[in-house]
């Protein structure tokens, strides 16, 4: 057979696949970031969920010591070392009330999109289902995607507290069907699962063969006094799930790289088993800092809260006053922003970063139930928060014109 010249032909189907979605949505807004202050405008990104607050002070200082000691210098451990992986069975048994084997039922992540991104090339076969949520984190749809599997969205609705329907989903693809993703505290809606939800989905999960990938990276980010619940807190549900945490979101440790896995022991054996061929583990010295950020008082991670939900309190009103439907966050480090005209969310938030410096992430590039929202992060200061909210009161021709498509 001929080869095919040109680098088209030498693409793997798997980014082709991911052709067909379009760009990878935050990567499009920093490109649109990067325009915008070229030409001289004056940038608030609300768009990513990247911290703005700094890492606890006890933990670069663990940082800085663990860097000066040669041995921490060397080739890590493929899945983690020992002495984190404990530290992490302690803080679940704390936080959760659940046991955890450190040896065999966590797994070092390098950030939990790695494992979130990886799994399915590790566990399904062209043409399997996984099951995701609409909208979502992007990477568990291109990571679907990417491994030659295939999406069935669930759409997050308001009316359904934005929960999935279990009761919706086609049963010749339940059939086909291998992974289910969750998120919460949810990117990008705000919201908590009730326990129930959680028992409903585990039951649904053993009575069709799923195995459930958990993602809680904004598990210790709640409001009101409110806590979220571990799958894994359910009676049983360890059977068959995997739920991913990260260090990026409770400690603002984003640039370094660290989250964990942790659930059924032989599903993680495959992750590892996976990981270990393409992957050579996390930097110890960050892994040995990551032990003295789990055991901080919870009054850390409270004060860290009390500032997201004071952001939230200055961005919710200050929104609704211009005409925004929105339901208060109840954890996590986003509003999820109804345009209050029907409107295409991408020419919204770019008008918007025009005219006024707000850069927010269009809801259709966290999938097609997110069209007609924008989602806003709370990741500056109140101040800027405000200045945002000025800045947008004097156009707010941008989102109520009457020349709506
Ligand atoms: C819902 C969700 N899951 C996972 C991640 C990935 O976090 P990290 O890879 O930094 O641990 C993010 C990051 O924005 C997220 O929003």
């Amino acid at each position: 057979m001929k080869k095919k010249s040109g680098l088209q032909a030498k693409i793997s189907f798997r980014l082709k696949n991911l052709s067909t979605l379009g760009k990878y949505v935050f990567a499009e807004m920093a490109g649109a970031k990067r325009k915008a202050l070229n030409s001289g405008i004056e940038v608030i990104d609300l768009s990513a969920g990247n911290p703005d607050l700094s890492p606890p002070k006890e933990v670069v200082e663990a940082l800085k010591r663990e860097a000066d000691n040669p041995e921490n210098h060397r080739h890590p451990i493929y899945e983690g070392m020992i002495e984190l992986k404990s530290a992490i069975a302690d803080w679940f048994y704390r936080r959760f009330n659940v046991r955890l084997d450190p040896k065999e039922e966590v797994l070092i992540l390098i950030g939990s999109k790695e494992g979130l991104a990886h799994l399915p090339l590790a566990f399904l076969n062209p043409q399997d289902f996984a099951l995701v949520p609409d909208p979502a984190y992007p990477v568990y749809k291109r990571g679907v995607i990417m491994s030659g599997g295939k999406v069935y969205e669930l759409p997050l609705l308001k009316e359904n507290g934005w929960l999935p329907d279990l009761d919706r989903i086609n049963r010749k693809v339940l059939d086909r069907t291998k992974l289910f993703f969750l998120n919460y505290p949810n990117n990008p809606t705000g919201a908590l699962a009730p326990k129930e939800f959680l028992e409903k989905v585990a039951r649904f999960a053993k009575k069709n063969k799923l195995i459930l990938c958990n993602d809680m990276a904004y598990s210790e980010i709640t409001f009101d006094g409110e806590k979220s619940f571990s799958l894994l807190e359910i009676p049983g549900a360890k059977e068959c799930t995997l739920e991913f945490h990260s260090f990026s979101k409770t400690y603002s440790m984003t640039g370094w790289r660290l989250g964990f896995v942790v659930g059924n022991k032989k599903l993680i054996r495959v992750l590892k088993e996976f990981k270990t061929n393409l992957d050579s583990g996390v930097f110890h010295v960050i892994q040995k800092a990551a032990i003295v950020a789990l055991s901080l008082h919870p009054q850390v991670i409270a004060s860290i809260c009390r500032k997201y939900q004071n952001r939230r309190d200055i961005l919710v009103p200050g929104l609704k006053s211009l005409g925004w439907e929105i339901d208060l966050p109840r954890g996590g480090i986003f509003v999820w922003a109804k345009i209050p005209r029907r409107k295409s969310s991408k020419r919204v938030s770019l008008e918007l970063l025009r005219k006024t410096g707000v850069l927010t992430t269009p809801g259709s590039g966290l999938g097609s139930c997110g069209e007609g929202y924008l989602r806003f992060s709370l990741t500056v200061p109140g101040e800027k928060i405000k200045e945002a909210l000025e800045n947008m009161k004097n156009f707010k021709g941008i989102w109520v014109r009457e020349t709506d498509p």
